[in-house]
């Protein structure tokens, strides 16, 4: 299968991974409406070409919470991501350094921050969720810190989980999910073998090790389910902002009111974002969101966004519409199961690659000219 742009890794990964993998990370929730507006919205946001302006010297690095990036791109916290390759959480992690860009480790993935942590050169940043435990909470913090863990992402958009309705058809869960799964299993002998058999031990690293025994996938939905925490509220988060003495971002923001919320409780970044299309159907998409949110708390923290980035072209937009970074979710997770850590490298070379053209034809010099002079205006929103 011929790879030649970042969108091709969907159906490579398709091909590999046996269906509830592939549906679970493709999927949204309830009828994926706001799934495939992150996608189109973004589509149609139109740059603004510019020529004949001396773009031979092009710089794509940004500074961001103390750190310096080759380009304004992290890797999105993804819950399971081991699943999706051999140690994947390790694999992806190890790409992005290479490439200079920080990589977010989810409280829910298969391998746990002491394993992600020590392999890589550069600070790993860790997604935290509110969870009902405050013990597993404080636990957490306190191995980020031990890890050096730099930056703390909290979503906020899960104090409950949404409906997935495609996880029941794949076999994810619904009626006879273990054994859909194994049958699944049995007919991609390249995931079996590679991901399946050795990439064990295939658990919840970060929350087996505080439980004392392994969490494994058939628990994941319940225990998704059962810790989420419907009461949260900014009160509840004061405690980790006093704990956390790093970077603290919040992550799910859609509303410009909640954006000045997280300035006023302190957060050092947000993060624009409605969970890839997995929480409330129905909502804004991020590149419709951003341009108000932007208008209201641009400068007085970092604006983060994600949900319906797939390209290059698509990290310029929304720089644009007002981000200062830009978080790749699904678009890491398919190269990665395709092709394992060298997927996820090639991905964000071809990331970079697209930036670079989209910069020269837009006539941005560096990441700071990007902006909303380098859109269109009557047809960007
Ligand atoms: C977890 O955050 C998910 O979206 O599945």
């Amino acid at each position: 299968m011929i790879i030649a742009a970042a969108t091709d890794y969907r159906a490579a990964a398709q091909r590999r991974l046996p269906p509830f993998l592939f549906h679970y990370i493709d999927g949204g929730a309830y009828a994926e409406h706001t799934l495939m507006r992150n996608v189109a919205d973004l589509a149609e946001i139109a740059l603004r070409q510019r020529v004949l302006r001396n773009m031979s010297e092009l710089s794509l690095e940004t500074r961001l919470f103390n750190e310096t990036l080759a380009m304004p791109v992290a890797l999105a916290p993804v819950g399971l991501a081991g699943m999706f390759a051999r140690r994947g959480e390790v694999q992806a992690a190890k790409a992005a350094a290479a490439k200079g860009v920080p990589f977010t480790l989810s409280t829910v993935s298969v391998c746990p921050i002491e394993e992600v942590a020590p392999a890589i050169d550069r600070p790993l940043w860790f997604q935290l969720y509110v969870l009902k435990d405050r013990g597993f909470m404080k636990n957490a913090l306190e191995r980020a810190k031990a890890a050096g863990v730099t930056t703390l992402v909290f979503t906020v958009d899960m104090p409950v989980p949404g409906a997935r309705y495609r996880d029941a058809h794949s076999g994810m869960s619904g009626p006879n999910a273990p054994l859909r799964r194994m049958l699944q299993t049995m007919t991609h002998p390249r995931w079996a073998w590679d991901v399946g058999l050795l990439g064990r031990p295939h658990d919840l690293g970060n929350i087996s090790a505080y439980r004392g025994h392994p969490i494994g996938l058939a628990d994941y939905i319940g225990w998704l389910g059962d810790n989420f925490d419907p009461s949260i509220s900014w009160q509840d988060l004061q405690w980790i902002r006093d704990f956390w003495d790093g970077p603290m971002v919040i992550k799910g923001i859609l509303d410009p009111q909640d954006a000045r919320d997280a300035v006023s409780f302190g957060a050092d970044g947000i993060v624009v974002s409605n969970h890839g299309g997995r929480q409330l159907d129905g909502v804004l998409s991020s590149a419709r969101a951003l341009p108000a949110i932007a208008a209201a708390v641009k400068g007085q923290l970092a604006i983060l966004a994600d949900s319906g980035v797939r390209s290059g072209l698509d990290v310029v937009r929304m720089l644009a519409l007002g981000a200062d970074c830009v978080l790749l979710g699904r678009a890491f997770i398919y190269a990665l199961a395709a092709a394992g850590g060298a997927g996820v490298s090639h991905l964000l070379e071809l990331i970079e690659k697209e930036m670079r053209v989209a910069m020269v034809l837009t006539g941005a010099k560096s990441i700071s000219e990007i902006s909303a002079e380098s859109l269109v205006r009557e047809l960007g929103h």
